[in-house]
């Protein structure tokens, strides 16, 4: 009966302002109370909107897009210290100064080394997708401010910038790995989330008040970055066959290793890892740069919303199911594969006592990713590998009160600094259960995949 107290927890973490259920905190570890696990999170909240949208508990769901979307950035012209327009928070939490309520966002002008939530906007957008689907109350999406809203989005993602990919160029750090990691530049995270927000607006965004013409920059973008992500992010042996061979610096539009990726960078453990029918999407690709870490959000993230290919989604669950011992261990998930260790783990993540090899971003296992494996492998109909992995956490997670992260290379160890009772644990645990319950739950977060069109112009 772990779920009724499951429950219990979820229920107590909801954040109310004025009266209406509007968010869930972060943790409600009662021995470390310090930090900001009091606040909302967006990527935080989006296991536990599913949770509720499953429960047809929308009113919170609605409160928070609406809550949110009043709190998103309207800057007032070149200020450097403020965030830029149409960004969302990383968290808010809800004050009071003896008189009234209010509400406090934090856009990372407070967050640790300051980092700007990217994600955060875009899993806005996804959630507002999964409430009009469960809801079916488009008229929501459809408001003007909401719009408004959508097109601010789009102004931040879609501009000019100093870039050549179709892919979104951001900080290390800005995402769920909130740290440096090596993970600035193109990370795949944010790529696929950014393609799931895409595919989002083409469904929301309504072209009367200049909507035709984002729809426009939408679908052309769409095609060049699924192309872009499927192409060139993708690794199985026969693509590392292929970069081993790769040719060097060359010049001109029609070549082989565009982005001059070294052979010489394939690390020595890749190619004894990869089993022969599995594969997955790169962590990260820009110039002479390729990241071969293996990161189970992006991946799972890239199975559902689909700029993987069903073929590609195919080979990424059987690299779960070949490298479980790595990727699952004890404990479901590995947040990224392998750890970075020694000498590169000080040049990469400046020498972070957080982040040692196999300790929290870097290698650790974190048990909130369990609701997107659930629903990739619902849809990949990997059902099997998801109701092991789930059996797996249960037990675990209910003993040890629900923690933030696990340590080790098979995460067998609570995570040092982790916190207890965190609510994406709680409510990933949830969501994935009831996605085995009920496959029709995936539609929340999942698209088809879309057909190619010849027309469309890729790099
Ligand atoms: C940590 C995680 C981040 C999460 C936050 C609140 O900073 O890295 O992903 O949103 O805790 O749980």
């Amino acid at each position: 009966m772990w779920e009724k107290e499951a429950w219990k927890l979820l229920e107590n973490s909801i954040i109310y302002y004025q009266g209406r259920p509007i968010g869930t905190k972060a943790a409600q570890d009662p021995e470390m109370k310090s930090l900001n696990y009091d606040q909302c999170f967006i990527r935080d909240f989006v296991p536990s909107a599913l949770v509720f949208l499953m429960h047809g508990r929308t009113e919170i769901v609605r409160n928070f897009l609406t809550e949110t979307l009043a709190m998103q950035s309207h800057d007032k012209g070149m200020d450097c210290f403020e965030p830029g327009s149409g960004l969302m928070p990383a968290s808010f939490k809800v004050e009071h100064d003896g008189e009234r309520e209010f509400i406090e966002a934090d856009f990372g002008e407070d967050a640790i080394a300051r980092v700007p939530p990217v994600d955060s906007c875009l899993w806005w957008i996804l959630l507002l997708r999964a409430y009009v689907k469960a809801t079916g109350d488009i008229a929501l999406a459809h408001q003007s401010d909401f719009q408004t809203g959508m097109k601010l989005i789009l102004d931040l993602c879609l501009v000019h910038r100093f870039s050549m990919y179709p892919t979104l160029p951001v900080l290390d750090g800005s995402f769920m790995i909130d740290r440096r990691m090596g993970v600035g530049g193109h990370p795949l995270e944010i790529q696929v989330l950014f393609y799931a927000a895409l595919r989002t607006v083409k469904e929301l965004l309504l072209p009367q008040d200049g909507g035709d013409r984002y729809l426009d920059a939408v679908i052309q973008r769409l095609g060049a970055l699924r192309y872009h992500i499927r192409e060139y992010y993708w690794l199985d042996l026969q693509r590392i066959n292929e970069i081993y061979r790769f040719k060097n610096d060359e010049f001109g539009q029609e070549v082989a290793n565009k982005f001059n990726i070294h052979p010489e960078s394939i690390p020595a453990w890749l190619t004894e890892w990869l089993p022969e029918n599995g594969g997955y999407l790169a962590g990260n690709l820009g110039p002479g740069h390729m990241d071969f870490r293996f990161f189970a959000l992006g991946n799972l993230m890239a199975i559902l919303a689909s700029p993987a290919s069903s073929e590609e989604s195919q080979s990424i669950m059987n690299l779960f199911e070949e490298r479980s011992c790595d990727l699952i261990g004890f404990m479901p998930l590995k947040i990224c594969f392998p750890a970075v260790e020694g000498l590169e783990w000080r040049i990469v993540t400046g020498s972070d006592p957080k982040n040692l090899p196999w300790s929290y971003h870097n290698g650790g296992n974190w048990p909130t990713i369990l609701w997107l494996f659930a629903a990739a492998a619902q849809k990949t109909g990997q059902q099997e590998l998801a109701s092991r992995a789930i059996a797996l956490a249960e037990t675990r997670l209910i003993e040890d009160r629900f923690p933030e992260y696990y340590d080790g290379k098979q995460g067998r160890l609570i995570g040092k600094s982790a916190r207890i009772y965190q609510t994406w644990t709680v409510a990933g645990l949830l969501a994935a259960k009831e996605i085995m319950n009920n496959p029709k739950h995936i539609e929340l977060l999942s698209f088809e995949e879309e057909i190619e069109s010849p027309g469309c112009r890729v790099w």
